[in-house]
C-alpha cells in the first residue's frame, strides 16, 4: 500500500478554505488546492496525490489521486457505484463522532419520554396540559452498532439507568456498557423488548434494509432512532409501522434520499422528529488533525488503522 509521496492535496470539503488554512499552518511543505467538491476539476485531480473530502467530485476519474481521506463518519458515498477504484487507498477520519451523536440520541429519547413536542404545542396554544411524563430509567435500549458511536450512545443511556443491549456484526462490544451483545440475527427478538431501537451502523451490503418488516412488525411500541444511514431502514414502511403501533415514534437524522423530499409523509407526522443529517458533524480541527494523523502514519511507513476494508464496507 503506497500512497507516498504526498505533496499535493486537493481539499473538496465544506469550509474548504478554513480547512486548507489549518492544514497549511501545520504542514507548510504541502501544496494545497481547495474547492467545494462539485467545483473540483479534472485538472485538480490530475495534479493531486491525495484528496480530502466527504464526497467524490462528479468527475469520471480521480486523476492521479492515490489516497482519499474521507472526512465524514460513513464512507459509503465512496463505495457506491462507481466505487472508488481499489488501487486508491481510502481512509476514514480518526475524528470521533460518538460524543455528539450520543447527545443527539439522548436528547431525542428524553424529548419523547418527557413529551417535549406535545408540551411545546400546548404552550403555543396557552393550554395547561398535564401530560403523563415518563423516565428513561428502567427502559431498554437496543443499540445497533457497538463501535465508537454505538458505545458512546450506550454509555449515556446506561448512565441514566437504561438497560443497554448491543447488536454488532461480530457479537462483540464493551461489557462495561452493554449488558449483552448479539449478532444481527437476534435483532427481531431484541426489538420485541426494546423501548429504544437505536441505529448507529454504517451502510454496507449487510446493513442495507436491516430494519425491515420482520423487525418492525415485532416491535411493541419502540421508538426508532436512526443516526446511521437512511437505507438501513425500509423507510417507506415507517408510516405504517407507526399507524399499526409497532413503533410509537421515530427520530430520524438520515434518510434514504437526502434532502428528504418535500412530499415525504414523514415531515407531517407528529410522531416523527426530523433533523437534517446533523447528528454528528465533522469539525475543522477533526478533519485537519485526522488527515495529518493518517499522513504522518503513512510517512512513518505504517498503515493507519483507519484504512477502509473494502469487503466489510467501513
Ligand atoms: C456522516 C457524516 O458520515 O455526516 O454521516 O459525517
Amino acid at each position: 500500500m503506497s500512497v507516498l509521496p504526498v505533496r499535493r492535496v486537493v481539499i473538496g470539503q465544506s469550509a474548504h478554505l478554513a480547512l486548507s488554512a489549518l492544514i497549511a499552518a501545520q504542514r507548510p511543505d504541502l501544496e494545497l488546492r481547495a474547492a467545494v467538491y462539485t467545483d473540483v476539476t479534472a485538472e485538480d485531480l490530475a495534479w493531486a496525490d491525495a484528496y480530502v473530502g466527504f464526497r467524490r467530485p462528479p468527475l469520471p476519474t480521480m486523476g492521479n489521486v492515490r489516497w482519499v481521506q474521507c472526512t465524514g463518519a460513513g464512507v459509503d458515498s465512496w463505495l457506491q457505484q462507481p466505487e472508488l477504484p481499489r488501487d486508491i487507498v481510502l481512509t476514514r477520519t480518526p475524528e470521533s463522532f460518538g460524543p455528539m451523536i450520543a447527545e443527539w440520541a439522548l436528547s431525542r429519547a428524553l424529548a419523547f419520554v418527557t413529551k417535549i413536542p406535545e408540551l411545546a404545542a400546548a404552550q403555543r396554544e396557552h393550554r395547561w396540559a398535564p401530560l403523563e411524563i415518563g423516565m428513561l430509567r428502567g427502559t431498554h435500549a437496543v443499540v445497533v452498532g457497538t463501535g465508537d458511536i454505538g458505545s458512546h450512545v450506550g454509555r449515556l443511556f446506561a448512565a441514566l439507568g437504561c438497560r443497554v443491549t448491543g447488536v454488532s456484526r461480530t457479537g462483540r462490544g464493551d461489557a462495561e456498557i452493554f449488558s449483552a451483545v448479539h449478532t444481527p440475527d437476534a435483532l427481531a427478538e431484541l426489538a420485541a423488548t426494546a423501548n429504544w431501537l437505536i441505529l448507529t451502523v454504517p451502510l454496507t451490503p449487510e446493513t442495507e434494509g436491516l430494519v425491515g418488516e420482520a423487525v418492525l412488525r415485532v416491535c411493541r411500541g419502540a421508538v426508532l432512532l436512526n443516526a446511521g444511514r437512511g437505507a438501513v431502514v425500509q423507510e417507506s414502511l415507517l408510516p405504517r409501522a407507526m399507524t399499526e403501533g409497532w413503533l410509537s415514534g421515530a427520530a430520524l437524522d438520515v434518510f434514504e434520499v437526502e434532502p428528504l423530499p418535500a412530499a415525504s409523509p414523514l415531515w407531517d407526522d407528529p410522531r416523527v422528529m426530523i433533523s437534517p443529517h446533523v447528528s454528528g458533524l465533522t469539525t475543522l480541527e477533526g478533519a485537519a488533525n485526522g488527515f495529518l494523523e493518517c499522513l504522518s502514519i503513512f510517512e512513518r511507513g505504517e498503515v493507519p488503522k483507519w484504512v477502509v476494508d473494502r469487503e466489510r464496507g467501513y
